[in-house]
């Protein structure tokens, strides 16, 4: 039997997945732009700008850039601003959310989707996730409004849109904002809609990891001209476009993005769609090679998600099935070259923050209330989307190495009991 890399076998793969993030000469030159210019900010607070425009209004990159992605999506206004959780901070503020509201939220997601209303003075009540795509279960979602329940953010992980027919009905039915977390989601769709065109506003992230990069960096997508005004003003301070410098009309904070992001993401954008087609196909093939090994549970696309922008490619781990635990399955990968993680370690309720009263969580009730978060935590198997920028041979050496894993697991249950 071929040995396993763990044991001093050799890996299936040494050569390096393509690297993140990927950039050419376009964000050396926009970037340079902006050194020369001597404009390194964005100078000049405009008016909303309807995505539709011809022209940004404004000579900035940022501009032109939140124009141009809000397009992209389906969505009549981009309102720029410093990162995903700057993004949900502004957004639900606009919002009206305040001290006192509730506003539901997964607690399978990034910190930030629970805490950005704590920012704000409201509380975030956790509802448990589907199984089968480990977003938002709409079923749940209703169960959880309460008369104080004033806004709800359906997160689109991993980059599949939510159940959002459903959760938007609901979300009507109770008088409940719609705030949807697009931050895995550039160049996603629901029903041929852009993700982030879909509720009264979305958010979207630009760190590090995310689908497009400038290092840091949030988006906020609305239809709404006087939310997109408001969004504004909260990331200028508070001003209003047309106004006196100093006068500055609500409670804001300095959110801007600089115009060096903005010349990065423009670039980044104009790779959007190829790249995003790249991954799709290759999440395509991945399933269809991995979707038979036992053991080994592909996350469903639902119809409505017509476009899956595969910020990551999930599975779901049965130990029973494959024959290993999920460390075990991890740490064999791992050393074949094939870089998965298990992802999110816990709900996000279980967070040491949330043992502090005054945060008005209370871990124990969600963990009763949430088992299905609990379960994708601890079955979880991540595989970041800079994989699935490789070619077929790559993803062929992903199954390659889950195969060859899969055939060694007797010899691998057998050594690690020698090693315990
Ligand atoms: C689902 C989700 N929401 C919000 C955020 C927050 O974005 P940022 O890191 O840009 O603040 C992230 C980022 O990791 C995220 O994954």
């Amino acid at each position: 039997m071929n040995q396993l890399a763990l044991f001093g076998g050799k890996p299936v793969r040494v050569k390096p997945f393509p690297a993140w993030p990927a950039f050419d000469e376009r964000e050396e030159r926009y970037a340079l732009e902006v050194v020369r210019s001597g404009c390194w900010w964005r100078y000049t607070m405009g008016e909303a700008v309807d995505a539709g425009a011809a022209s940004p209004g404004e000579p900035s990159k940022v501009a032109e850039f939140q124009r141009l992605f809000a397009r992209a999506h389906g969505a009549r206004y981009g309102i720029a601003c410093a990162s995903g959780t700057a993004a949900l901070e502004v957004a639900l503020r606009a919002l009206g959310v305040g001290s006192g509201d509730e506003v539901i939220v997964p607690p399978y997601t990034f910190v930030a989707t629970a805490t950005a209303p704590l920012l704000i003075g409201a509380t975030p009540v956790f509802c448990d996730i589907d199984l089968e795509t480990f977003n938002m279960s709409p079923a749940r979602f209703e169960e959880a409004i309460t008369p104080r329940t004033r806004a709800v953010i359906p997160v689109h992980f991993a980059g599949l849109a939510a159940h959002m027919d459903v959760i938007l009905t609901i979300a009507k039915r109770h008088g409940v904002a719609v705030l949807e977390d697009a931050a895995h989601a550039h160049g996603g769709t629901w029903m041929g809609k852009g993700l982030g065109s879909l509720g009264a506003a979305g958010v979207f992230s630009f760190q590090a990891s995310k689908n497009m990069t400038a290092g840091e960096g949030g988006l906020i997508t609305t239809n709404d001209e006087d939310l997109a005004e408001i969004c504004e003003s909260l990331i200028w301070g508070g001003r209003h476009a047309g106004q006196p410098w100093y006068s500055h009309y609500r409670l804001g904070w300095n959110y801007r993005l600089t115009e060096f992001q903005g010349a990065i993401l423009l670039a980044q954008l104009e790779r959007l769609t190829e790249q995003t087609a790249r991954r799709r196909t290759n999440a395509a093939y991945l399933t269809s090679r991995l979707r038979d090994i036992p053991g080994i549970r592909i996350l469903e696309t639902p119809d409505y998600a017509t476009g899956h922008s595969h910020h990551l490619f999930v599975l779901r781990f049965e130990p029973k099935a494959f024959g290993l635990t999920r460390e075990q399955f991890l740490e064999a990968l791992q050393a074949e070259g094939i870089p998965a993680s298990s992802g999110y370690a816990h709900s996000l309720f279980r967070n040491p923050m949330f043992l502090d009263p005054a945060l008005r969580v209370d871990m124990e009730r969600y963990k009763a209330l949430c088992p299905n978060s609990e379960r994708a935590c601890g079955e979880a198997v991540w595989l970041e989307h800079r994989l699935l920028l490789g070619d077929q041979e790559d993803m062929e050496d992903i199954v390659r190495a889950v195969e060859k894993v899969h055939e060694a697991r007797q010899e691998f249950a057998a050594a690690a009991n020698v090693r315990a």
